[in-house]
C-alpha cells in the first residue's frame, strides 16, 4: 500500500522557489513546489533534486517515516515538500548550481501529482533526437535551456515595446484572413464556407496593411506579428514565424537606420551580452557582393574577396582572358595563414568551386622568400607574381584562391568558400556583427518566367533620377531598400515605398501584370495611394531569428515553443491533418488527392504506471 497520497494544492502554500535558496538563508522554514528531477537511495536517506521553473534544489529525506514515502517518488512527479534549510555537510557541495551550497532537510512530503514513466527523462533531453523531442514539446519545454530561451525572448518583445512605445509608434493589428500579400512565397490559404470557392491568404506579411494605415495617418505603426508562408524550411525559416514589422511617414532611409540602431544595440548589449558600436556600418549590395560574395555577410569572419580583374588583364592565362573577353571578373580571396593542405585538398577545394557553379579555380600557396606554388606558376613572371602579393598583402604560409568567371558566379563561388575556409581554418566568431546592406537592385530576372520579378517586394521605391530606366534598362534601378545582417543572417529587410499611384501602375506594368491584373489584385491599394498617401517607409525583423542569433540557438526551432518540423509538421499534435468529408462538404470542397499513410507517430510512446519503474533510456539522435 503506497505511502505518498495525492493532497489538494488547497494544503500547501510555496513560501520559496527552487532556485532562491542561499547559504544565507540556513535555518529557516520553506515550503517547495515543483518537478522531481532525479532521487538517490543511500538505504537510510533518500535525496531529490526539485526542480522548478527558477532551478533545483537537493531536498533530504532522513527520518525512517519520509524515506519510505521518497522511495515511491519517481522522475517528474508533482510534489510540495516543507522542511528546513541547512548547510551541506563539506565535500557533497554542488559548484554546478546556485543552490549547490545548501539543502532542504524534508519534514513533510505531498503528492501533487504522479505521472507515467517518460518517454526520456528531463535530463537527457539535450542529446536525444529532435524528433523526439518534438513530439514530446511540453518535456522538452521542462529543460531549463529551452525555458530560459523563451524567457529571454519574452525579455526581448518587452525591450522593442517600450522601445516603440517610447518612439510614439502605435500597435494595430492587422487581418490574418486576408488577400495574398507578394513576399516571394507561395501563400497558405483558408477555403469559405459562406463564399464556396473563394479562399483567404494568410498574411506573408501584413505589409499592404502597414501601408494603407500610413494613407490613415497613424504615421507611426508596428506589430509583432504571425506571417505564414509556404516555402522550403531550413534551420532559420518556418512556416509560421514572427515579425516586428514598423512603418512610419514623412521618413527617408536614415530615420529607419535611427528607429532601429540604438534598439539592436541595446538588445545586443542586454540579452546578448555583447559589445556594439553605433552607426552600424553601411554597405552597398554591390559592394558587399564584391567583397563578401553575399549580401548577408558575417563581418565576423576576417577574409575579403578582391577584384584583380585589372592585374588578370596583364597576365597571359587562358582562364583569365577567356573569362575577361566574356565581360567577367578575376577576383581572389586570400587565407592567411591557411591550414597547411595537401594537394588531394586543394584539388577538392577546386572541385567544391566547380560544384557551387564555377568552371574552375586556381589556387597559389604561397612559400618563404615570395615564390609561389600553382598550376599558374609558368604563366606569371616575377613582377605579375609580386603586384598580386602586393596587392592581396599575401605572405609566406597564405593560401590565395582565384576565381573566374561572370562576376555573380565568381561572388557565389567565393562568398561560399569564403565561409567553409573559415569554419575549417579560423577559430569559430564571436560576439555581434551588425550592418546595413542598402541599394538593392530594384528588379531580378527570372530565367524560369522570361521576365523582372521585385528583389524586394513591388511596393519599393526607387530613386528618381533612375525612373526613366524603368522604360529603357530595369536591371540598373537601385532600390530605396535596405537589409539589416546580424552575424551572417538576414534579420530584416524594409524600404521607402511608392507613394505615387502612377509610379506603381509602372513597376506593375514592369513585371508583367496587365491594367486588369493589377486591379483585381492591388486596386485596393491604387485607390489609396490616389487619395492622400504620404510619404512612408519602414522595415520588419526576424523575431525569431533575432532571438536565435541573440541566446546563441543553433536553430530557429529553439527559440520558438511549439516550431513545425522541416516538413512543417507539427509532431505535437500531427498538424496539419486530414479532416471529415462533412467538413468538406460544407467548405465546397473535394481532396482529389487523399493524403498518404501516416508513418508512426509515437516514438518513445508513456508508458503505463508501475511502481518500481526505471525510465526508458533516451534515444540518442
Ligand atoms: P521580408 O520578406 O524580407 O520582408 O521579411 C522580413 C524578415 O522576416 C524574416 N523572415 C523569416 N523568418 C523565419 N522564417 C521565415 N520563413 C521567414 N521569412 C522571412 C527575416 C526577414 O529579414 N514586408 C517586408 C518588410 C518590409 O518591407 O517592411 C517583409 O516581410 O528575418
Amino acid at each position: 500500500m503506497a505511502t505518498l497520497q495525492i493532497e489538494p494544492l488547497a494544503n500547501w502554500s510555496r513560501t520559496h522557489v527552487c532556485g532562491a535558496p542561499r547559504l544565507s538563508d540556513v535555518g529557516i522554514e520553506l515550503t517547495l513546489l515543483g518537478w522531481i528531477e532525479r532521487t538517490r537511495d543511500h538505504g537510510g536517506l533518500v535525496f531529490a533534486d526539485l526542480r522548478d521553473k527558477s532551478g533545483i534544489t537537493q531536498v533530504v529525506f532522513e527520518t525512517a517515516e519520509l524515506v519510505e514515502a521518497a522511495r515511491e517518488l519517481r522522475p517528474e512527479y508533482v510534489v510540495a515538500v516543507r522542511g528546513t534549510l541547512r548547510q551541506r555537510p563539506a565535500g557533497s557541495e554542488n559548484p554546478g548550481i546556485a543552490t549547490g551550497l545548501v539543502e532542504v532537510k524534508a519534514e513533510r512530503l505531498a503528492l501533487l501529482n504522479r505521472s507515467r514513466p517518460l518517454p526520456y527523462t528531463i535530463e537527457t533531453g539535450r542529446r536525444v533526437s529532435e524528433e523526439l523531442r518534438l513530439r514530446w514539446r511540453f518535456l522538452d519545454l521542462r529543460r531549463p535551456e529551452m525555458q530560459s530561451n523563451l524567457i529571454r525572448r519574452h525579455q526581448i518583445i518587452r525591450i522593442i515595446r517600450n522601445h516603440f512605445d517610447d518612439l510614439g509608434f502605435v500597435d494595430v493589428e492587422t487581418p490574418v484572413l486576408t488577400k495574398s500579400t507578394p513576399e516571394g512565397a507561395r501563400d497558405y490559404l483558408v477555403p469559405s464556407r459562406v463564399q464556396q470557392g473563394k479562399f483567404f491568404a494568410l498574411p506573408q506579411s501584413p505589409q499592404l496593411f502597414k501601408q494603407l494605415l500610413m494613407i490613415s495617418g497613424f504615421e507611426r505603426y508596428y506589430q509583432i506579428v504571425k506571417c505564414f508562408r509556404d516555402e522550403d524550411l531550413r534551420s532559420d525559416r518556418q512556416p509560421e514565424f514572427t515579425q516586428l514589422d514598423l512603418e512610419a511617414s514623412f521618413v527617408r532611409e536614415e530615420n529607419i537606420f535611427e528607429f532601429i540602431e540604438p534598439l539592436v544595440g541595446r538588445l545586443i548589449r542586454e540579452v546578448g551580452g555583447g559589445t556594439v558600436t553605433t552607426p552600424f556600418p553601411r554597405i552597398s549590395y554591390d559592394e558587399a557582393m564584391l567583397r563578401f560574395g553575399s549580401d548577408k555577410p558575417d563581418l565576423r569572419i576576417p577574409l575579403e574577396i578582391v577584384d584583380i580583374s585589372d592585374w588578370a588583364r596583364d597576365v597571359d592565362y587562358r582562364i583569365f582572358s577567356d573569362a575577361l573577353q566574356r565581360r567577367g571578373v578575376v577576383r581572389a580571396l586570400r587565407i592567411p595563414q591557411a591550414k597547411n593542405r595537401s594537394r588531394r585538398e586543394l584539388d577538392l577545394l577546386s572541385e567544391r568551386a566547380v560544384a557551387l557553379g564555377a568552371s574552375g579555380l586556381l589556387w597559389i600557396k604561397v612559400l618563404e622568400g615570395g615564390d609561389i606554388s600553382s598550376a599558374a606558376k609558368k604563366a606569371l613572371t616575377d613582377e605579375a607574381r609580386a603586384a598580386l602579393l602586393s596587392r592581396l598583402g599575401a605572405g609566406a604560409g597564405d593560401l590565395v584562391l582565384i576565381c573566374a568567371d561572370r562576376a555573380n558566379i565568381v561572388a557565389k563561388v567565393l562568398g561560399q568558400l569564403r565561409l567553409e575556409v573559415a569554419a575549417s581554418d579560423l577559430p569559430a566568431p564571436t560576439g555581434f556583427a551588425p550592418l546595413w546592406v542598402n541599394a538593392f537592385p530594384l528588379f531580378e530576372w527570372s530565367e524560369a518566367d522570361q521576365r523582372w520579378e521585385s528583389a524586394h517586394h513591388p511596393f519599393t521605391n526607387l530613386r528618381e533620377e533612375d525612373i526613366p530606366l524603368l522604360d529603357t534598362d530595369p536591371g540598373a534601378i537601385r532600390a530605396t531598400a535596405y537589409d539589416l545582417v546580424l552575424n551572417g543572417y538576414e534579420m530584416g529587410s524594409g524600404s521607402i515605398r511608392i507613394h505615387d499611384q502612377e509610379l506603381q501602375g509602372k513597376i506593375f506594368a514592369v513585371l508583367g501584370l496587365t491594367d486588369a491584373q493589377a486591379r483585381e489584385k492591388f486596386g485596393f491599394l491604387l485607390d489609396a495611394l490616389a487619395l492622400g498617401a504620404p510619404p512612408h517607409g519602414g522595415m520588419a525583423l526576424g523575431m525569431d531569428r533575432l532571438v536565435m542569433v541573440l541566446v546563441g540557438a543553433d536553430s530557429i526551432r529553439d527559440v520558438i515553443a511549439f516550431p513545425k518540423t522541416n516538413q512543417a509538421v507539427c509532431l505535437l499534435t500531427q498538424a496539419p491533418s486530414a479532416v471529415d468529408t462533412a467538413q468538406l462538404d460544407l467548405l465546397g470542397i473535394a481532396v482529389t488527392r487523399p493524403p498518404a499513410p501516416q508513418p508512426p507517430t509515437t516514438p518513445g510512446g508513456c508508458q503505463p504506471d508501475s511502481p518500481g519503474h526505471t525510465p526508458q533510456a533516451a534515444s540518442a539522435s
